[in-house]
């Protein structure tokens, strides 16, 4: 592995190692793809105002994420067959995760188990690292349900439920190159080959897109929520919420959290960037459960934007897998630090010392700024 410096130092060396079919999986966004674009862009429509003369000799990065210890407040969003970017795909992710003392949501469609995963992130000593299951609800609730419980007896802490997925997104790069999991890896949860998506004739369209449209429930709504809150202890945190309105349903039907995001801009593209919807939902939420942010993360002045405007943790989920191709584990645990450094940099370069100094006012618009 070179010398990468920054998150894109890693695309551009795993856009050269991987079969161009899976980068495309992994890169592409929905349709024209303009919401892909503006997740990343979003993040300089904002400036960050610095105090100066702080002592920022120390910066302390931890936080508490669904009552768990972590040791920054960037952790690994969900997303899907991590094993065609490395042969030990979650494994090496959970492992970097545990040594670098974050969190890591594990897929529905993981081709690890949920069971392997807790045992590659437990089995090395002295890390801090955490799991969280995403749940997709499945027409059949009584697998749906399996996972959870699951879930629950390897010890994850909490339970992302994604709603912004009643159907997949149409995703171009995917359909042109009819996108189906290699023939050696399957989603390890399932039993049956046609919900491992292992098997079976997809036709001329994106694989995943028929999986989805056989397998994931589309009736879901808001009781559902209720449901799954009533089946699990573990903390509900939906994700894929972006306005206040669905923010006050969450809170009101007794959530745990909210993650805004819009599938790293997988779905419904034409939506806006997570991070220009984030403060209408922080508002919305009048802090009765934590607030999440995802889509478009990719420096450290970004995590420290988006905690600005009010989000508990950020997660990242293309650069994982960046990482990954470069080199597994090892790739994840480099690309982790070198956000965590280029966090601590922003935090200290900005006069705050600990999370609890990172407020509302340290950014504005950057339309607002330039008019000064
Ligand atoms: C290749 C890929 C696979 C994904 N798989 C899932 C998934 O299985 N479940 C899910 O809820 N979100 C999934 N997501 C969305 C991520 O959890 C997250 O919302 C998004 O990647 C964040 O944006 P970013 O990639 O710009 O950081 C996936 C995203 C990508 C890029």
């Amino acid at each position: 592995m070179s010398g990468q410096v920054c998150v894109s130092d890693f695309e551009e060396e795993a856009r050269k190692i991987l079969p161009k079919a899976v980068y495309d999986y992994y890169r592409s966004g929905a349709d024209e793809q303009h919401t892909l674009v503006n997740n990343v862009a979003a993040f300089n429509r904002w400036h960050l105002i610095p105090r100066v003369l702080r002592d920022v000799s120390t910066v302390d990065l931890s936080v508490s994420v669904l009552g768990q210890k972590l040791n920054m407040p960037l952790c690994v969003a969900a997303t899907a067959m991590q094993r065609m970017a490395h042969p030990e795909g979650e494994m090496a992710t959970a492992r970097a995760c545990h040594a670098v003392g974050t969190g890591m949501m594990l897929s529905s469609w993981a081709t690890s188990t949920i069971e392997e995963v807790t045992s590659a992130m437990t089995s090395s000593p002295g890390g801090r690292g955490v799991l969280w299951l995403q749940l997709y609800i499945y027409k059949d609730r009584e697998l749906t349900l399996s996972l959870v419980r699951r879930a629950e007896a390897a010890g994850y802490k909490a339970i992302f439920v994604t709603v912004d997925t009643p159907y997949l997104g149409k995703r171009c790069d995917d359909m042109r190159n009819h996108f189906k999991l290699p023939p050696h890896l399957s989603m390890s949860n399932f039993s049956t080959a046609a919900l491992a998506f292992s098997e079976g004739n997809y036709g001329s369209d994106s694989g995943l897109a028929v999986y989805v449209a056989k397998a994931i429930d589309p009736t879901l709504c808001w009781d559902d929520i209720n449901w799954l809150k009533k089946k699990t202890n573990l903390p509900v945190i939906v994700k894929g919420i972006l306005n206040g309105m669905d923010a006050v349903q969450a809170v009101n039907y007794g959530v745990d959290g909210i993650l805004v995001s819009n599938h790293g801009a997988r779905q419904l593209d034409g939506v806006p960037a997570t991070l220009d919807v984030l403060e209408e939902v922080v508002k919305a939420v009048q802090g009765r459960c934590d607030v999440y942010l995802d889509g478009g993360v990719r420096r450290g002045t970004d995590v420290l934007k988006a905690l600005a405007l009010g989000a508990k943790a950020v997660f990242i989920g293309r650069p994982v897998l960046w990482g990954l191709a470069c080199q597994g584990e090892q790739g994840v645990t480099k690309l982790l630090e070198l956000l965590k450094e280029e966090l601590r940099l922003a935090m200290a370069l900005s006069g705050c010392r600990s999370l609890s100094e990172v407020s509302r006012s340290l950014v504005r618009r950057a339309e607002f700024t330039s008019r000064i």
